[in-house]
């Protein structure tokens, strides 16, 4: 093999849908035993190249090869058995199907008499999460899996092919910490076997710190390829969004007003959830909630939407007590909650931009006929405020990239005008310009005198936008770190939040 010899090259590669150019000489250089890192804004065409080389997509034009050789996978089938497998930025599970059944989906074991070797496929999934140190009983049905462990079984199920070639196409968006740290442990093995990664990720920090080469790419095209230890984030920034980008948050202008809401002594019903929490969310306020994975911050803000039932404490809003008992009460009580999971939960694929954007709007668009230019109205100013990469508003969201139906579904809230907006890892999977919006569209919200919840895991951007923070640990308010006195000016305010994130813990 020659010394610059790829173990997988693309070149010239060419995709065109319907009203967009997906891919327009789009390049890619995997060397072996390398970590490549893809990146781009949403909809710059990661997910598509990828899909075009594992025979999911057709390319229009362009090469590629391996060792060489010019390859053309027909079919994801074709390509796992020339040694290239792919985990997908969605979770293709058979919910109702155990975990050992989805991992050998349509390459079932067979006995002599042709009937399914169970014994033999429970051995093997158990041979490859103790090689691979998954806690994961294959006989358990994947759909009763949190979904971080649903997608270390999709990893698993990638890495069981032995692939030469391994493409993840944004794993960690909904891995723990240590899930993290395990992934990475992984795929420094595969590495060390001479094993190919392309990795496709938003998260800058893990970028920098597990690839080995970055390719980013703007407008479905090749912009650059560089050594990840000659990049840093503000050079990968400025190479994405094409222009210098100086401030990653918003200028504040919010005024602290009333109380808004008042929780007193909140729990929850059910375990997991939260406990006695105590805290007052005033108008024009940005409240951050933080604290480590588990910390049941996602359940104290489905909790106070109705979503799970409360088990004891009061809420006041405006001074009168509420009850939002069910998610409809909460809406018609000016709630709105943009959930961590919704990709899963909130899309109607096969209907369009518009029908996605305006669903939670419906009753402001009159009866018996709905007010079309309205929603037009609408829909257009969710594509423009939040920059929804799309051909029209008539596109079927399912075809648009998996960042630009998340911004479709933030939208949808955020049309909707509430009171009490509450958001669960609002910037998950989205762009660093599109994270800039968001903030803006947040700090928007609160400067009309809103109130705004927000949990993160990302520490900057929680001391960005926010006025205050909750810092949630192990169910319980472990405290309420606040802007400009124990953040803000002062350094280690990073310190003082991870300090409470572990107080109960
Ligand atoms: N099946 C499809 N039909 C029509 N258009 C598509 C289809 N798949 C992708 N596109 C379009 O191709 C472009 C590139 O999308 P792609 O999914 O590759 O982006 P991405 O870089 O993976 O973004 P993200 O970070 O949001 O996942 C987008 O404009 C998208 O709308
Ligand atoms: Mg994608």
């Amino acid at each position: 093999m020659s010394e610059n010899q790829y173990l997988l090259e693309m070149l010239d590669i060419e995709k065109t849908f319907p009203g967009v150019k997906a891919l327009d000489h789009a390049k890619l250089q995997l060397r072996s035993g390398t970590v490549h890192a893809l990146m781009g804004e949403n909809g710059a065409g990661k997910s598509t190249l990828m899909k075009c080389l594992f025979g999911i997509y057709t390319r229009d034009s362009g090469t590629i090869t391996m060792d060489g050789k010019p390859v053309t996978f027909t079919s994801p089938r074709d390509a796992l058995d020339n040694g290239v497998a792919m985990v997908h930025q969605e979770l293709n599970q058979v919910l109702r199907r155990n975990v050992m059944e989805n991992m050998w989906l349509g390459r079932f074991p067979t006995t002599k008499i042709g009937t399914v070797d169970t014994r033999k496929m429970y051995a093997d999934t158990k041979a490859v999460f103790e090689k691979l140190e998954i806690d994961v009983d294959p006989k358990q049905i994947i759909g009763e899996l949190s979904v971080s462990k649903r997608q270390m079984v999709e990893i698993a199920k990638a890495v069981s092919y032995d692939a030469r070639i391994l493409v993840l196409d944004e794993p960690t968006s909904s891995l723990t910490e240590d899930e993290v740290e395990h992934l990475f442990r992984i795929m420094n093995r595969l590495t060390a076997e001479g094993v190919g990664i392309i990795y496709i990720s938003h998260k800058m920090d893990e970028i920098l710190r597990i690839s080995d080469d970055v390719t980013i790419m703007r407008d479905g095209q090749w912009i650059a390829t560089k050594s990840a230890a000659e990049l840093t984030k503000e050079e990968i920034i400025r190479l994405m969004v094409g222009r210098e980008m100086t401030n990653q948050f918003p200028p504040k202008n919010n005024e602290i007003g009333e109380v808004l809401l008042d929780v007193k002594d909140f729990s929850g019903m059910y375990e997991p959830t939260c406990h006695h929490v105590n805290f007052q969310l005033h108008r024009g306020e940005v409240l951050g909630v933080a604290g480590l994975v588990g910390s049941r911050r996602t359940e104290l803000l489905n909790t106070l939407f109705g979503y799970f039932t409360k088990g004891g404490g009061s809420v006041e809003m405006n001074g009168k007590p509420i009850n939002n008992v069910t998610t409809d009460e909460a809406r018609k009580n000016g709630f709105a909650l943009i959930t961590e999971e919704r990709r899963a939960t909130g899309i109607f694929g096969e209907n369009t931009i518009t029908f996605n954007a305006t669903i939670a709007n419906v009753d402001t668009y009159g009866k018996p006929l709905l007010n079309g230019k309205k929603m037009d109205k609408d829909t257009d100013w969710v594509i423009d405020s939040i920059k929804v990469k799309t051909p029209s508003k008539k596109t079927h969201i399912k075809s648009l990239s998996g960042g630009n139906q998340q911004k479709v579904i933030i939208g949808r809230w955020l049309l909707t005008q509430p009171d009490v907006l509450l958001l669960d890892e609002p910037t998950r999977g989205i762009d660093v310009g599109a994270k800039y919006e968001i903030y803006q569209l947040i700090l928007n919200l609160a400067e009309q005198g809103k109130g705004v919840m927000m949990v993160s895991s990302e520490m900057p951007e929680l001391l960005g936008i926010c006025d205050r923070i909750l810092v949630m640990s192990n169910g319980q308010l472990a405290g309420i770190v606040e802007r400009g006195k124990d953040f803000g000016d002062i350094p280690g305010e990073q310190e003082t939040i991870m300090a409470l994130a572990a107080k109960y813990v």
